[in-house]
């Protein structure tokens, strides 16, 4: 309560009440975050899947993962389509947002680990997977877990290794490849992620959706740069959402 009795907003400081800092407005984090979540249903093929997710983008900084993207829509339908290339593996995804391309996996994999950099979308991942978990009882799929992954980040990666020594099967991504600085250092993780297991290979899903011209020839190069071999699935290319999407497959 301020001194004449009125409520205060607990979000904005109003001016004069500190003498030293005057004109400061200041607005919590929480204040530009929407989490107004829809349960939503997805179907690929035969599989149907409900999660939380948001109908539009929110903000302009980085809460891009709160809603599906065309990328885990073209994946997810190339994935539910060839099962078999996920059967019995053990798979890691890289930017997973709501976790619609992980679950959709777990219903064949042995083990799916979800990742993303943003605390925010983390959590709705993590309720994504306690949803997907408690609507699959009691016959639950692969192990879920999710976890934070920055890509580039040496110290997140060694920590998720050091459960996981044997490394994964299978590196997924889905609409990942949009802002210019990161694809350096997504190609960085991928790298160290398919070199843990050597000869024995490990391969790099990669759903892309186009955007620029820029970005096309990028990712191409960061591929190759990083010293991988980058082919574009046959059949893949079409149209989604208007725009270009493509299935590649990133090896060492
Ligand atoms: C465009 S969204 C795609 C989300 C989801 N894969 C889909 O297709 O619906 C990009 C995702 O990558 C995550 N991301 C962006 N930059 C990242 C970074 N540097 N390290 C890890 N995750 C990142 C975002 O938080 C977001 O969840």
């Amino acid at each position: 309560m301020s001194e004449n009795g009125q409520r205060e907003d607990p979000l904005i400081k109003p001016n004069g009440v500190d003498s030293d800092d005057d004109d400061t407005v200041c607005l919590g984090e929480s204040f530009f975050i929407n989490d107004n979540y829809e349960l939503t249903t997805f179907t690929f093929g035969s599989h149907v899947l409900q999660l939380l997710c948001l109908q539009s983008a929110s903000t302009d900084f980085d809460l891009t993962g709160q809603l599906v993207w065309p990328g885990a829509r073209l994946l997810n339908e190339y994935l539910s389509n060839n099962a078999e290339i996920l059967q019995g593996c053990s798979a890691i995804e890289l930017g997973s947002g709501v976790g619609i391309t992980g679950i959709l996996c777990s219903k064949f994999c042995r083990a799916v680990m979800l990742t993303d950099h943003n605390d925010e979308v983390l959590k709705i991942l993590k309720k994504n997977i306690e949803l997907h978990e408690s609507s699959e009882n009691p016959n639950p799929c692969a192990a879920l877990t999710a976890e934070k992954l920055e890509w580039g980040n040496s110290d997140q990666l060694n920590q998720i290794l050091q459960k996981h020594s044997e490394g994964f099967d299978l590196v997924l991504g889905a609409d990942i490849c949009f802002q210019q600085n990161s694809v350096p250092l997504l190609f960085n993780t991928v790298q160290q992620l398919l070199c843990l297991r050597g000869k024995k290979q490990c391969r790099f899903i990669l759903a892309y959706v186009s955007r620029s011209k820029m970005m096309d020839v990028m990712v191409t190069n960061e591929a190759i740069q990083h010293g991988l071999k980058i082919h574009e699935v046959d059949g893949t290319r079409c149209v989604i959402a208007n725009l270009e999407g493509v299935i590649y497959e990133i090896i060492l």
